[in-house]
């Protein structure tokens, strides 16, 4: 299988690289190699590019600058999805597009499911919505997945800075009032290869590890493994911050953005782990021997 990915030097598009390596024939594009808002060189590059699956996991992901950066985020998460959809369609390939949870209000107080009503609070929401409907638009067999909370070995998120301060701090803190599911990218990886073919059907599809928490209780369960993996640190609880406390943060987030992987246990017949489980797999594997 031929694979391109889009985005192969951020979090989850190195993983995928990694992963996929061995077993498919697989061309990464970083940001150097491909800029997303030069829709010209996307077309040329890709047109002459010979693939069956890919896989856009580059986008402009710092929630707070979208809002500064209106434009910007409208392109690359906007728009740069639908001139990719159309040269797969073109192409007759396959194209798998990731999104976010942060399309969702985070009103509800039950896992979002696919059906659920979008209705981003932040331009970065509005920008990743856009380009979900952008990819659907082109009718491929299109598929868009939404992640949420995305963790994993090949790029620093908030699991990597908890570890860090509670190295160098007897005291941490993580905001308690705010809801959804870390996810592994490893496990993405493996989750994504179930709907490489051209004929499963697109749509929307919400990939997560099972189980929910905030913030604080991910941390903690972070501090709990590392302890339990040998791993010196200082602190070993996490106290309770609130998000009405995070005076620095210029957009406004979702409160609860759990998603529903019920879709995809139902398609593939096999339930993702849990959040703990991934947590606990990536601290063995990434920081005992740190
Ligand atoms: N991180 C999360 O918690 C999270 C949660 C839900 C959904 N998601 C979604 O999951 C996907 C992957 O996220 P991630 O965590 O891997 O983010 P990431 O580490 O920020 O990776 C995004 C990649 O996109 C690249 N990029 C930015 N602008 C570009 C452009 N103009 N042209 C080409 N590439 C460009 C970045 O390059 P540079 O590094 O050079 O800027 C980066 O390598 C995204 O669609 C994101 O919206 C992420």
């Amino acid at each position: 299988m031929k694979i391109v990915i889009i985005g192969a030097g951020g979090r989850l598009g190195a993983a995928l690289m990694s992963e996929y390596r061995e077993k498919h024939d697989v061309i990464g594009f970083n940001r150097a190699q491909l800029d997303l808002s030069n829709f010209d060189g996307v077309r040329d590059e890709l047109r002459s590019t010979n693939f069956a699956v890919l896989v856009n996991a580059a986008a402009l992901t710092n929630v707070d600058l979208c809002e500064t950066e209106r434009d910007r985020a409208s392109l690359i998460n906007g728009e740069a999805p639908g001139v990719l959809a159309k040269v797969c369609r073109d192409k007759g390939a396959k194209m798998i597009h990731f999104s976010t949870d942060y399309v969702f209000d985070g009103d509800k107080r039950a896992p979002y499911i696919e059906e659920d009503e979008a209705n981003p609070i932040s331009v970065y929401g509005e920008s990743k919505l856009a380009g979900e409907k952008n990819v659907l638009a082109a009718e491929g067999p299109h598929l868009v997945v939404r992640a949420s909370w995305v963790f994993g070995p090949d790029r620093p998120s908030f699991i990597d800075g908890i570890i860090k301060r509670a190295k160098e701090d007897e005291e941490v803190d993580a905001i308690a009032d705010k809801f959804s599911t870390p996810t592994y990218t490893l496990d993405i990886a493996k989750m994504l290869p179930h709907f490489f073919s051209g004929n499963v059907e697109g749509g929307i599809l919400h990939f997560a590890n099972a189980g929910e928490c905030n913030w604080q209780q991910y941390a903690q369960w972070a501090l709990d493994c590392c302890h339990e993996a040998g791993l010196p640190l200082k602190a070993r609880t996490v106290g309770a911050l609130k998000l009405k406390d995070m005076s620095n943060w210029v957009a406004r987030r979702p409160v609860y953005s759990v998603l529903s992987a019920a879709k995809y246990t139902e398609l593939t017949g096999i339930p993702p782990r849990t959040w703990r489980d991934a947590v606990a797999d990536y601290i063995t594997r990434f920081y005992s021997k740190k």
